[in-house]
Formats: structure tokens, C-alpha cells, sequence
């Protein structure tokens, strides 16, 4: 018996390693400047990373999401990278970024790094390189350069915005200018390039070897771009359907190409490496090409992020992506926070106010967080109901930092402490991102709360203290409890990739999984009779019926 279970037979192809392990994983995101630091410089860095595996392993996630942590001005939080292939010195360097795989693996966790293709940091090799060298030079065609029009070149060579507000053309002094769609300091690569795609192959093979799993793929919608010899205007560009993959600038389908080749890379390894896109793509039908097999694999869907707290939007979502995933072959991917939005604790507590996109509350943001008042305790109170619902369904948990301590947007940080390009490019228009980039409060008190030794490099609001998983640890209602208890359950519970709904009132979404395993939402200010079952774990108190904003595991 025992022999017959280990011989291999030529017939018998080896198994391919836990090939499918990033379907239904729960992936932390970590935005490494502000998770722990560990050498007391208020910055946090990848030994504070390595330091805290053992809460990672507690909290019970399958993956890290690592946001940038290369070599960096830090003109856009590090999506500004000037070296791929390298460690941040500020951060630590290879040798603590392989001691951090190490720990992370050794407590069977694994570890997606993110990439940032579209563009590199103004301080990359290769773009200094281009501003030394003529117009019309191989290290030009490197990046996006154009003729200024004009007499000499002195006036843009088209009137587009970037996204950050402010032009998207920089004038580099001999009439010619450079595209950049994000912040200047961000120059915008020629993916018609041979060497830069070439590059980039090397530098996900380079991190494959040192053993990570994935990859987060930044903008991935963005690269490819056909730019004709008399450019459009803004308006013009802005009128371009986004729907037939011919816009200029933006989800192109020979972007896609590029894709089918680092999956020849990914598959190289064993498992084979994964791919998750960001792309903001328009509609949203269009995803399931960066979640192709052939491609990246799987693509945010980032609808919850939109959605107001109501069952109808929920459950229209729910279906939409389960069945996007399905159509392409993926898993889908769930998503209420991250470095770019308004944390959702927040974003419940404020009422639905008309600032599109909803995932950014622009007006409440410009007031200093104080119009309109947030509800803070119903704000929690929802965000805990939405993240446990969130967390019973098929598919890619993803979860930001500080979502598992119910932390709040922090929207009273002075205006000489902010780093987010967003403010400075747009006055009095937009604050930016730094609200939910402040430093973990990791203990009750101290200089910055255990963060470190050193003030954080965003200050941390007193009520963070109350936050801090000190506080929170051995309070079995506290929000890091019911994280930690969900995630627990979760992965024991997992069962196939489908659901069915059950009947419900209006307010009440209830959902059921293959194995007994239901979640019942209860969207309304009022109880509701509660459905059969064995509680396993419910977001608030629950005591024979369930109460408003409250969600229920049961299992039946
Ligand atoms: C992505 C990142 C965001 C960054 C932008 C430019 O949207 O999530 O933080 O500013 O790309 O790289
Ligand atoms: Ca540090």
C-alpha cells in the first residue's frame, strides 16, 4: 500500500505544486512605509515586516500584498521606482527582503509584490539617460517623448491632464516634452520598446528566483498606447469609447500581448507565479482579458469599493463578477480598502453625499473631516457586517492594512505633513491619499504607538492608541478578533467556487455555500427573525434575532 502511494510511473505526469492556491486566498496589503519599522527612523521598512509574521500568521492570511518597496523619491508613495530590481535602502535591502520571504514562507504564508509597468521614477537610470541624450536617440524611444508645437517647441504637444491633476506633457528644454499620465516625476514608458519589454521580463524573473509567488500588476490597463502623429485633444480624448479596445491611451487590446508573455514567465516556475491586474477598465466586461489563463490571471473587480451599504447593489455586484470570473476562468477578487481609497469604516459612517467616485469622499476630505460628521460607531458597525458578508463569498479576499483594527480615514493631517502628490498638484481641490497611509498603531501608547521608536513619517491621530492591536488582542469583540475568527473559519469552511441565494426579506441578503456554509446580511435599521442554524460567528451581538447592520455565519 505505502509503495504504491509514493512510486511515480512514467504515466503518472508530476503534480504541478498547489497550483490553484491564490482562488479563494485572503491577501493582505502592506504599503511597507507605514507597517512597522524596525530601525527607529519613523519609516517603516521590510525588517519590521519580517518582525510582525508571527501577527500575519495570527490574523490568518494566505498571501501579503506588498506595495512598492524599490528604490524611490517618493513622488508617489514609491509608484515612482527608480531601480526594479533592488530594495528601497530606507527599507532595508535584498538580504532582509529574502529574510522576510524566508519568514513569511516558514509560516505558510505567500508573498505578492507589486509592479509598476506604465511608467518608472524620473530618477531611473534609463530616464536620465533620455534627458542626456538627443531627440531621436534610442534612450529617448525608451519613454513617450514628442515635438513641442509652437515655433520651438515651446508649447505642449497636446493640452491632456495627467491624473493627478495638472498637464500630462513636461517640457524637457530643447522642444521636446514627455508624457507622463501620472505625477511628472512618473515618465510614462514606450511599451512599443523591445528593451523595456524585455526588462520587465527580467525583473519578474529576477523576483521570481528569490521565491515570490505573485505579482500585483499597477495600472495594468495603461500600458500599450497608440499615439497618432497629430495628437487629440483632451476633449477629444475624453469623448473615446473606453468599450472597443481602440482607445488611445487606455485598455488597448494589444496590451494583452505584452500579458501573454510574462505568462511564459510565470509559468516558468512551479507553481507557476501569479498575476493580479489593477485595471479600471470601462465596462467592466472587459476585465476577464487581464484574468485570462493566457494572461495575468485575475483582475481586481473593484465594485464594492463603489458600492453604497445596500443589499440590492450588493447582490447585483455579487452576481455581475461571479459570473465575470466564471466567463473567464478566474477567481474574482473582493476589495472594500486599499492605499487609494477612503477606508471603508470611514466611508460607511458618511451618508451617500454624490462625490463620484464613491470609494472618495472629496468634499469631506477638503473640510478636514468635519462635513459632514462622520457616524463613527455605525460606520464600524457596517464595515464589520460588509467585511464579514465579503469574506463568505467565492473567490480573493483582499484586505488593506488597518481594516482588520477598524481603523477610521485619518482626515485631520496638517497641511505640511502631507506626501500624497494628489495635494500638491491640486489646491484646494483635493487632499489626496494620505489619510489611510498612517502608520499602524501597534500598542496602546508610546511615540507612535509601537509603530517604532521614532514619531511615524505621517502623524498618527490620539485616538489610534484605542486602535492599536495592544488594545484590541484580547478583547474577543474587538474588530481584530472578528478578522482573526473569520479568517479562521473561513479557511476551514472553504468550499467550492459557487452560491445560491436563499429567499430573504428585502433587507436581508443571504447567501448559501456548497458545504452548509451561509452568511445572512442584514442591510436594514431593524431586526430580523433569524435564519436556522448553528451560529458560528456574527459581526455584532446576536440573541435569537438579527439585529440592523449586523452579519451572521451559520451552518446548516
Ligand atoms: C495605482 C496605484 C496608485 C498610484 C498609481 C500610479 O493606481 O494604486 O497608488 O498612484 O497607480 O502608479
Ligand atoms: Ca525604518
Amino acid at each position: 500500500m505505502t509503495e504504491l502511494l509514493t512510486s511515480t510511473t512514467d504515466a503518472t505526469p508530476p503534480q504541478r505544486l498547489d497550483a490553484d492556491w491564490w482562488r479563494q486566498a485572503t491577501v493582505y496589503q502592506i504599503y511597507p512605509r507605514s507597517f512597522a519599522d524596525a530601525n527607529g527612523d519613523g519609516i517603516g521598512d521590510l525588517p519590521g515586516i519580517t518582525s510582525r509574521v508571527d501577527y500575519l500568521a495570527r490574523l490568518g492570511v494566505d498571501a501579503v500584498w506588498l506595495s512598492p518597496f524599490y528604490p524611490s523619491e517618493l513622488a508617489d508613495g514609491g509608484y515612482d521606482v527608480a531601480d526594479y530590481r533592488n530594495v528601497d535602502p530606507r527599507l532595508g535591502t535584498l538580504a532582509d527582503f529574502d529574510a522576510m520571504v524566508a519568514a513569511l514562507h516558514g509560516a505558510g504564508i505567500k508573498l505578492i509584490v507589486d509592479i509598476v509597468p506604465n511608467h518608472s521614477s524620473d530618477q531611473h537610470e534609463w530616464f536620465k539617460e533620455a534627458l542626456a541624450a538627443p531627440k531621436g536617440s534610442p534612450e529617448r524611444d525608451r519613454y513617450v517623448f514628442r515635438d513641442g508645437l509652437g515655433e520651438h517647441g515651446e508649447l505642449p504637444p497636446a493640452d491632456w491632464k495627467c491624473m493627478f491633476g495638472g498637464p500630462a506633457w513636461d517640457p524637457v528644454g530643447d522642444g521636446q516634452w514627455y508624457l507622463h499620465l501620472f505625477a511628472p516625476e512618473q515618465p510614462d514608458f514606450n511599451w512599443h520598446n523591445e528593451e523595456v519589454r524585455a526588462d520587465f521580463l527580467k525583473t519578474l524573473r529576477f523576483w521570481s528566483d528569490r521565491g515570490v509567488d505573485g505579482f500585483r500588476v499597477d495600472v495594468a490597463h495603461a500600458l500599450a498606447k497608440d499615439l497618432p502623429e497629430n495628437l487629440p485633444s483632451e476633449a477629444e480624448l475624453a469623448a473615446m469609447d473606453t468599450a472597443t479596445g481602440t482607445h488611445l491611451l487606455w485598455d488597448r487590446d494589444e496590451v494583452h500581448e505584452i500579458y501573454a508573455g510574462w505568462r511564459e514567465v510565470f509559468d516558468e516556475y512551479d507553481p507557476p507565479r501569479i498575476a493580479v491586474a489593477e485595471a479600471w477598465v470601462n465596462p467592466p466586461s472587459r476585465r476577464a482579458r487581464y484574468a485570462s489563463a493566457s494572461g495575468l490571471g485575475q483582475a481586481f473587480n473593484f465594485d464594492l469599493l463603489e458600492a453604497d451599504f445596500d443589499p440590492e447593489a450588493y447582490r447585483r455586484i455579487i452576481v455581475d463578477n461571479l459570473d465575470q470570473a466564471a466567463a473567464s476562468g478566474s477567481s474574482t477578487t473582493w476589495v472594500f480598502s486599499n492605499h487609494d481609497v477612503v477606508r471603508h469604516a470611514t466611508r460607511y459612517g458618511l451618508p451617500p453625499n454624490g462625490d463620484r467616485p464613491r470609494h472618495y469622499n472629496r468634499t469631506w476630505l477638503l473640510s478636514g473631516g468635519t462635513e459632514p460628521v462622520v457616524d463613527t460607531e455605525a460606520g464600524l458597525r457596517r464595515a464589520r457586517a460588509a467585511t464579514l458578508f465579503m469574506l463568505a463569498l467565492p473567490g480573493s479576499a483582499y484586505l488593506y492594512q488597518g481594516e482588520e483594527l477598524g481603523l477610521s480615514e485619518v482626515a485631520d493631517i496638517p497641511d505640511a505633513a502631507r506626501q500624497d502628490p494628489t495635494f500638491f498638484r491640486s489646491p484646494g481641490v483635493d487632499v489626496g491619499r494620505d489619510g489611510c497611509r498612517v502608520p499602524l498603531p501597534w500598542t496602546a501608547t508610546g511615540r507612535s504607538f509601537g509603530f517604532g521608536d521614532a514619531k511615524a513619517h505621517l502623524p498618527q491621530p490620539e485616538w489610534f492608541g484605542a486602535a492599536s492591536v495592544e488594545a484590541q488582542s484580547d478583547d474577543p469583540a474587538s474588530t481584530l478578533n472578528l478578522y482573526r475568527d473569520a479568517l479562521a473559519l473561513r479557511r476551514e469552511l472553504q468550499a467550492d467556487e459557487s452560491l445560491t441565494w436563499a429567499p430573504s426579506e428585502p433587507q436581508v441578503l443571504h447567501l448559501r455555500r456548497a458545504n452548509g456554509w451561509e452568511a445572512v446580511a442584514n442591510f436594514g435599521s431593524t431586526a430580523v427573525p433569524l435564519p436556522a442554524g448553528e451560529v458560528l460567528l456574527a459581526s455584532g451581538p446576536v440573541d435569537g434575532e438579527l439585529p440592523g447592520e449586523t452579519t451572521v455565519w451559520l451552518r446548516n
